[in-house]
C-alpha cells in the first residue's frame, strides 16, 4: 500500500538544474565580440540555412555567402565546392564567419549501417556509438560539420514510414541509444578531428502523428509528453547535443516551429540547453499552411519568438526579420541570442581555426574497419522471430543444394534502406553474394528472384522458384519492403508483405522443404501468415552495406542471432496502437476472459459484465512483444533478487539475477529489467524498461547479472506537480523480453 499523501521528490535529474551544457568562457567571449561587430543584416544572415546546388556555386549563392546572408548550407557534399563556399565566407565576407555545412547522415555516410530502428534492435549502445562515429568520420572527411541525427521520436505506430529512422517505442531504450549516437557523432569534443555536431529531432511528438500518416497532427496529454516523449530529448540535451530540430506537426494544436513552451521553457529554461535550434525544412513558412500565421512575416515573428534560431530552406527570416526588428515586433535581443547560439556551436567545432577540409587527412570512405563495424551492427540487429524444429542454423557440412529466392536476396540498393543520400550500392554485399562466398564449392546455390520487386504481383516466375526449391535441401526466401516504402512521407495503412510475396512463400512451402524467410523492411510488418508458412523467420530490417555477410554468418550458424525488438510487432494494423508499456485499464484482458468472434453464440444477449479490453477478431496480444528475439541457444533466468527489499528515494536498488545458457551454442542474450509501480496517484504502465545488459555466454555457462537501479529512476511525471517517486511497492521484472513474468517486489520508503 502507498503511504498517502505521497511525498514529492523533486529530482535534479529531471529538473534540468544540473545541465551538462556548461558554457566555455573563451567561446562566450569570442561570440560576444563577434556579435558586437555585426550589423543586423549580418546577424540575420547567420540565421539562414540555404540549400546547396548539389555541386557548383550558382552566382546567387556565392553572392549570398559573400554578403554574409547565409550562416549554413545543407545538402552540398562535394568537398571542392564546400571548400570554395567556405573560402568565400572566410575571405570575402566582411567578418569572415565560417559557414556550417549540414547533411542528413542518418545511418552512415558512405558505409551504410542498418537503419536506426535496426540499430536499436542491437540494444548495444557501445556498438551504436561506434557506428555513429564512423558515420561522422566519413561525413567530416567530405567537409561536413553537422548531421540532422539522431531521430529520437518515440513511435508506437508502424504505419508511420519514419519509424525506420526511429529508435523504437521505448523512452529508456531510445534515450540510451540516442545518447550513444550523440557521443559517436560529437566525440569527446566537437573540436576533435572527425567529430560533427548532432541534432536531436524532432522535438516533439512527430512519432505520435495520428493514424501513422506523416506530418499529421498529434494529441499528447501532459502526462505522456513528459513520461514518454520528452525523456530521449532530455537525455540528449544532458549529453551535450549541439542542436535541436522541431517536429513538422502540430501537437495539441500548436505547430512546434511556433511553440515557445517547447523551445524557450522546456529546452532552454528547464533543461539549460545552450546549442542552437534549426527549423525543419520550410517548417517556419509552414506556420502559414497550418493556419496559425497569416503570412510569412508573421511566421518569422512566431518562430523567432518561439526560439527557432536558424531557418532551414524557407526564407521568412531573410525576407522579414529586419523589418520585424525595426518595428519592434521582434526584439533585437532575440536575434542576438539566436546568433550567439549559432556562433557558439561554430566556435566549439573549431571552424574559425580550421575552416577547410582535406579528405586525405581522413581514412578512406567505406574502408575495411568501417565495413567491419557495419557488419557487426547488422549482425546484432537481426531478430530471430521463429525457429521451429531448429530449422536454423543451416549446417554447411550437410548442405548440398541451397535455393535462394526472392526480390531482396541480391539487390545492393534496396538493402540499404531510407536516407542513404551518400551511400553507394557498389560497396554493398548482398546475402546471395555472401552465401556464395561462404559456401564456396561446398554447396551449390541456385538463385531465383521470382518477383521483380517487393511490390510485384506478376507470378510468372513462380514455377522456377518452386523448381529450385524442390531440388534444394533448404530454401531461403528474402522478402520484405523496398527502401522507398518506408522513411519520410512513406506511410502505409496495411502492414502485410506487399505484392505477391505471401503467395510466393505459399507456393514454395508446398514443396515441403524447410522454409527460411528473411525479411528486410523499414518497419514492423504483420508477419502472421508469413510466419505460418515458414519454419524459420529472421527479421533483418534494412541491414545496410554489410547486411549480406552478417545474415550469412547467422544463417550458417557462425554466430547466433541476438537482436531484440525495439518495437512491438502487431498482428494487424487494426491493433495499433499496441505497445508494451500500456496501462492496465480497469478490465485487462486475460486468456480466460477472451472470447473470439467465432465463439459468440448467435443472438447472444448484450453483456459487458466479465468482458475485458480486447478485439473480438484480433485478440489483445501482439504478434511479437517488445524486447522479443530468439537465439540458437536457450537462456534461463533464475534466482531474481534485490539486495535491499526497501530503499529510500536517494538510494540505489541492486537487482541480481542468474542467467544460464542452457542450450548448445555460445550466444549473446539481452537481459532486460522492467519495473511496475503497483499503486500510484495516476495509472502507470504495466511495465517500464529501466535497464538492459548484453551478455555473452558459452554453452552451459551461467553468470549473475547485477543491475543498479537508482530509486529516482522509479519516478514519474505527475501533471502539474512535476517528477516524483512515490513511496510504496514496486515490482521488478527481469527476462528476455517484455512478456517476462519473473518478478520480485521491493519498496520505496
Ligand atoms: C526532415 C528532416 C531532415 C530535413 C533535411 C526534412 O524533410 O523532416 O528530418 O533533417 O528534411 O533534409
Amino acid at each position: 500500500m502507498k503511504k498517502l499523501p505521497f511525498s514529492l521528490v523533486v529530482l535534479s535529474l529531471f529538473s534540468g538544474l544540473l545541465s551538462a551544457q556548461n558554457p566555455d568562457p573563451e567561446v562566450e567571449k569570442k561570440a560576444a565580440e563577434l556579435l558586437q561587430s555585426m550589423t543586423i543584416q549580418e546577424k540575420i544572415g547567420q540565421l539562414c540555412q540555404v540549400n546547396g546546388a548539389y555541386g557548383g556555386i550558382p552566382e546567387e549563392l556565392g553572392k549570398q555567402v559573400r554578403e554574409g546572408k547565409a550562416g549554413s548550407i545543407l545538402n552540398e557534399v562535394d568537398t571542392r565546392t564546400l571548400n570554395e563556399l567556405q573560402r568565400i565566407a572566410v575571405e570575402e565576407s566582411r567578418l569572415g564567419i565560417p559557414l556550417i555545412f549540414a547533411r542528413d547522415v542518418i545511418h552512415g555516410f558512405r558505409t551504410i549501417l542498418p537503419i536506426p530502428l535496426g540499430q536499436a534492435a542491437t540494444w548495444n549502445p557501445e556498438l551504436v556509438e561506434r557506428g555513429a562515429h564512423i558515420a561522422a568520420v566519413e561525413a567530416a572527411s567530405a567537409g561536413l560539420h553537422w548531421t540532422f541525427a539522431p531521430m529520437i521520436d518515440i513511435c508506437r505506430d508502424p504505419r508511420w514510414g519514419r519509424i525506420a529512422e526511429s529508435l523504437g517505442e521505448d523512452p529508456y531504450l531510445a534515450s540510451e541509444l540516442g545518447v550513444a549516437m550523440v557521443r559517436g557523432f560529437q566525440g569527446e569534443s566537437l573540436a576533435d578531428k572527425g567529430a560533427i555536431a548532432a541534432c536531436a529531432k524532432h522535438f516533439v511528438g512527430y512519432g505520435a502523428a495520428e493514424g501513422g500518416r506523416d506530418y499529421n497532427s498529434a494529441n499528447i496529454p501532459e502526462n505522456e509528453l513528459y513520461n514518454i516523449y520528452f525523456p530521449p530529448f532530455k537525455a540528449c540535451a544532458d549529453a551535450g547535443v549541439a542542436t535541436f530540430m522541431p517536429t513538422f506537426n502540430d501537437v495539441n494544436g500548436v505547430p512546434a516551429s511556433g511553440n515557445p513552451f517547447l523551445f524557450r521553457k522546456v529546452l532552454r529554461e528547464d533543461w539549460g540547453f545552450n546549442g542552437f535550434v534549426v527549423s525543419d525544412w520550410e517548417s517556419v513558412r509552414q506556420l502559414t499552411v497550418h493556419g496559425v500565421a497569416a503570412d510569412n512575416k508573421e511566421a518569422a515573428r512566431q518562430a523567432t519568438l518561439a526560439g527557432i534560431d536558424m531557418e532551414m530552406a524557407s526564407t521568412t527570416y531573410a525576407d522579414h526579420l529586419m523589418e520585424l526588428v525595426e518595428q519592434g515586433a521582434v526584439p533585437e535581443a532575440v536575434v542576438d541570442e539566436a546568433v550567439r547560439n549559432i556562433l557558439r556551436v561554430k566556435l566549439q567545432l573549431g571552424l574559425f581555426e580550421h575552416p577547410y577540409t582535406d579528405p586525405s587527412d581522413f581514412p578512406a570512405l567505406a574502408n575495411d574497419a568501417h565495413r567491419a563495424v557495419a557488419e557487426q551492427a547488422a549482425l546484432q540487429s537481426c531478430v530471430l522471430l521463429k525457429n521451429e524444429g531448429q530449422a536454423l542454423p543451416l549446417e554447411a557440412g550437410k548442405l548440398q543444394r541451397l535455393a535462394v529466392i526472392g526480390p531482396l536476396a541480391d539487390d545492393p540498393y534496396e538493402q540499404l534502406g531510407t536516407w542513404i543520400f551518400d551511400g553507394d550500392p557498389q560497396h554493398t554485399v548482398t546475402p546471395l553474394a555472401a552465401l556464395r562466398t561462404a559456401l564456396g564449392d561446398k554447396a551449390s546455390v541456385q538463385f531465383v528472384k521470382a518477383l521483380e520487386t517487393s511490390r510485384t504481383y506478376n507470378q510468372s516466375a513462380f514455377p522456377d522458384a518452386v523448381r529450385a526449391a524442390r531440388e534444394a535441401d533448404a530454401v531461403i526466401l528474402f522478402l520484405g519492403e523496398e527502401s522507398i516504402l518506408s522513411g519520410e512521407a512513406h506511410s502505409r495503412a496495411h502492414l502485410g508483405l506487399p505484392g505477391a510475396q505471401l503467395e510466393l512463400i505459399k507456393a514454395v512451402a508446398e514443396t515441403g522443404k524447410p522454409i527460411i524467410t528473411v525479411v528486410m523492411a523499414g518497419r514492423p510488418l504483420a508477419l502472421g501468415p508469413a510466419q505460418e508458412y515458414s519454419d524459420a523467420l529472421l527479421f533483418a530490417w534494412h541491414p545496410g552495406t554489410m547486411g549480406g555477410p552478417a545474415i550469412a554468418r547467422l544463417l550458417l550458424g557462425l554466430e547466433s542471432p541476438s537482436g531484440k525488438l525495439p518495437v512491438t510487432f502487431p498482428t494487424t494494423a487494426g491493433q495499433i496502437p499496441m505497445y508494451y508499456n500500456h496501462k492496465n485499464t480497469g478490465k485487462p484482458a486475460t486468456e480466460e476472459s477472451y472470447i473470439h468472434i467465432d465463439d459468440i453464440p448467435v443472438r447472444a444477449p448484450q453483456t459487458s459484465v466479465g468482458n475485458t479490453s480486447y478485439y473480438l477478431d484480433a485478440g489483445y496480444k501482439p504478434l511479437f512483444p517488445f524486447g522479443f528475439g530468439l537465439s540458437y541457444s536457450q537462456f534461463e533466468y533464475r534466482n531474481l533478487r534485490v539486495r535491499e527489499p526497501a530503499v529510500s528515494p536517494g538510494d540505489t536498488l541492486v537487482v541480481m539475477v542468474e542467467l544460464a545458457n542452457t542450450g548448445q551454442y555460445e550466444a549473446e542474450e539481452v537481459a532486460q529489467l522492467y519495473i511496475r509501480d503497483v499503486v500510484s496517484s495516476i495509472a502507470r504502465p504495466v511495465k517500464e524498461l529501466k535497464g538492459f545488459q548484453r551478455i555473452r555466454l558459452k554453452a552451459g555457462e551461467s553468470r549473475t547479472a547485477t543491475f543498479q537501479l537508482p530509486a529516482e529512476h522509479l519516478a514519474y511525471y505527475y501533471p502539474g506537480k512535476g517528477w516524483m517517486a512515490e513511496p510504496g511497492q514496486f515490482e521488478i521484472f527481469v527476462g528476455g523480453d517484455s512478456d517476462t513474468g519473473l518478478k520480485v517486489s521491493c519498496e520505496i520508503r
